[in-house]
């Protein structure tokens, strides 16, 4: 990690998938590009089961529903599987949700939250973020 990065943004964290099959998913990664799944979790507050297959100091984050009310459940009924978020690292997410807030970003979380792998997680609303949700993860 740089001493200064530029801005509240510091790494890609994760490139969440949203999967109606989480097996099948994860086993593409490995038969297709050798890659490693180094973290399972059931997120029960979400209602998502995650793969993380680790890239660099990044992870694809493979995503499915563990019930019909998930959010991912409904993003995978409407819209089929696919790119589902961007986890952007923040060295502090009450301080970056405040500052994307003052800037005019919309977020669906008004305080930062536990996320997967003891980190504290917020989400900003795709609809003031061109299009893609954006989750806000300090580590
Ligand atoms: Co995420």
């Amino acid at each position: 990690m740089t001493s200064q990065p530029d801005g509240q943004l510091t790494e890609v964290d994760h490139v969440a998938i949203a999967v109606s099959d989480l097996e099948a998913a994860i086993s593409f990664y490995e038969r297709t590009f050798g890659a490693k799944v180094v973290h399972r979790e059931v997120v029960e507050s979400d209602a998502v089961e995650e793969a993380l297959v680790k890239v660099a100091d990044s992870y694809i984050q493979l995503l499915t529903p563990t019930s019909d009310g998930s959010t991912v459940a409904r993003f995978l009924a409407q819209r089929g599987e696919g790119l589902h978020h961007v986890g952007y690292r923040v060295k502090d997410c009450a301080a970056a949700l405040a500052a994307a807030q003052a800037a005019g970003a919309r977020a669906i979380d008004e305080a930062p939250r536990p996320g997967s792998r003891g980190t504290t997680v917020a989400f900003l609303h795709p609809k003031s973020a061109f299009g893609t949700l954006i989750e806000l993860v300090q580590e």
